[in-house]
């Protein structure tokens, strides 16, 4: 292992936990989340091994949208707290081990920005090029908005200057044009001003609206940059600020367009991206309880600079959009895992955690979470996953899945003392309440979803080949396994995934091994032999799964 690479490409083996202070922990006993809150809690994400936490918008917002329409981007929500609060958190973050990237929502603002206010006053403010506006009236364009239940058209008439505005998302989120270099400035200053107080990077907010210049007039799309020279320029004043900085994009692609904004081979522009198409296949892997989908939605990432990462998740904070899979295939997952209507969103998403999907079954949870580690990449937890949250459907739209952190069976599970109903979001009711499902009480159960998750985190940072390695799929012949195997210099790891109830023996053959190999189980006490042809037999149960280092008689690991 080169130290040198490991440590300053932290992010490559970082185990990443997106949270929302707001539905984390209240310390002020006023219903909602706040820093104080968040800073008690570090040692509970230190314990589960998190490196990297990623805080979902916290500054000053309208509440439309969950934090993403923001009214001042230097800000604090004040119910949150205040910067001393955020400096606090992010120092004791640092202190237990943990980085912190923060959102950086910048494709729009909440129409109630000054920004926004100042444009819409007159045709001659200063701020009106802030925005994208045009005079004669949109064609329809319904096909184009992203929240289909609220909006019909990506354009919206002010009514005082009797001209439209762009707006990707709510109508309440105007875009920001940054083809206007004092948007571009701006934007800078923003981002310069959260990384000295000690931040690792962004979370930036669909890069894809935020670089495309669609709405921006054919007169002046002439003198717009290239978008991309725009992203380039980003992530090297992210670099000259902060030597360990990241810029994690939201692109939900197909997966040759994901290529264009790690900047090709060059990889200079956005360090990581969400792999949305992995992801998506795995549901349908899941559903279908065959591995090929997958595997092919892995051979299809395009090769990527060393300098550049995926992420790998099964959740967000958001639907879990299956867009990019066909109507048919779509139709496969929402029967498997979601078919009431009230379990859909936006004819295109499920509003539940994956828990419920598997209806609690922890034999299933354990192989999706030990599969998803060992995925080439880097994985992202939303908070709650490690225990097996559940969703809230009484909830509308995608706050389903927004509902307070679990901790102990308390009211409102220990995540406030106020008034339930004074509470940000309620809690989850039904079989995955706070009384059923905690972190207290897990954390006292050695066979608990938490202490696995915990085993999990561990055995995943001691692998740096699985955020580094060159990947292979092995051929077996059954249609439910996924076997892989991932190379880093003078380690391999394998790893095999039952995604069927069936019980089977997997052959596996490894090319450059023999009989002075074996295999060690790294997540159960055990190891295999291999033959001189370096073929082995290893057992799964239903929706088993094993982590297997292959050991050989040079091999100096701590296994
Ligand atoms: C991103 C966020 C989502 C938000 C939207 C508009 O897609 O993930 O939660 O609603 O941007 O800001």
């Amino acid at each position: 292992m080169r130290i040198t690479d490991t440590s300053d490409t932290w992010w490559k083996n970082a185990v990443v936990y997106c949270l929302d202070v707001e539905t984390f922990m209240d310390w002020n006993d006023d219903g909602v989340g706040d820093f104080a809150g968040l800073a008690q809690r570090l040692d509970h994400l230190q314990e589960l091994g998190v490196t990297c936490l990623w805080l979902m918008p916290f500054y000053p917002t309208a509440e439309k949208d969950d934090g993403y329409d923001i009214t001042d981007f230097y800000g604090v929500d004040p119910r949150l707290g205040h910067h001393g609060d955020v400096v606090e958190a992010i120092r004791t973050a640092r202190d237990r081990g943990m980085r912190v990237i923060v959102d950086l929502v910048v494709n729009h603002t909440s129409d109630r920005h000054p920004w926004f206010r100042a444009a819409r006053s007159s045709k001659d403010s200063p701020y009106r090029d802030y925005y994208v506006w045009r005079s004669d009236p949109p064609p329809d364009t319904s096909a184009e908005v992203v929240f289909p239940d609220q909006e019909d058209s990506i354009w919206e008439l002010d009514e005082r200057t009797c001209e439209y505005y762009l707006h990707r998302f709510y109508k309440h989120q105007p875009d920001l044009n940054v083809s206007n270099p004092a948007v571009r400035d701006e934007i800078a200053k923003v981002m310069g001003f959260w990384l000295e107080l000690g931040l690792s990077g962004f979370r930036v907010d669909a890069v894809p609206f935020l670089l495309e210049t669609a709405g921006i007039p054919q007169a002046e799309a002439a003198r717009l940059p290239d978008p991309h020279a725009y992203l380039r320029d980003l992530r090297s004043f992210v670099g000259r600020r902060s030597g360990d900085g990241i810029l994690l994009g939201e692109v939900n692609l197909p997966h040759e367009g994901q290529a264009e904004f790690f900047g090709g081979l060059a990889g200079d522009e956005l360090t990581m991206q969400f792999d949305f198409i992995a992801m998506q296949k795995l549901y349908l892997s899941l559903a279908r309880q065959d591995a090929a989908p997958l595997a092919d939605a892995l051979a299809s990432r395009p090769p990527i600079s060393p300098d550049c990462q995926w992420a790998t998740f099964v959740r967000n904070h958001d639907e879990l959009t299956l867009d990019k899979l066909s109507d048919d295939e779509r139709d496969e997952v929402f029967t498997a895992f979601g078919p009431e209507e009230s379990m859909q969103v936006y004819g295109r998403g499920l509003r539940r955690r994956l828990p419920p999907m598997v209806d609690g079954d922890p034999r299933r949870l354990r192989m999706i979470y030990s599969l998803l580690f060992s995925l080439p990449g880097t994985p992202v937890l939303f908070y709650g996953e490690e225990i097996g949250m559940g969703e809230n459907l009484a909830l509308d739209g995608r706050s389903a899945v927004r509902t307070p952190m679990q901790w102990t069976s308390a009211r409102s599970g220990g995540f406030s003392r106020a008034a339930p109903s004074r509470l940000t979001a309620p809690v989850v009711e039904g079989p995955f309440s706070p009384e059923h499902v905690n972190v207290a009480v897990q954390r006292a159960d050695p066979e608990s979803m938490l202490a696995f998750m915990t085993r999990l985190v561990q055995r995943y940072r001691e692998c740096p080949e699985l955020g580094r390695a060159e990947f292979a799929v092995i051929d077996q012949p059954h249609r439910s396994v996924l076997a892989h195997r991932c190379t880093w210099g003078d380690g391999t790891l394998v790893a095999v995934h039952n995604l069927g109830p069936d019980a089977c023996t997997v052959p596996l053959t490894l090319d450059g091994c023999d009989d002075e190999h074996r295999l060690v189980d790294l997540l159960q006490v055990g190891s295999t032999p291999l033959d001189r042809k370096g073929t082995a037999s290893v057992a799964l149960d239903g929706y088993g799964y094993r982590w297997l280092r292959v050991v050989g008689p040079a091999s100096r690991r701590l296994v």
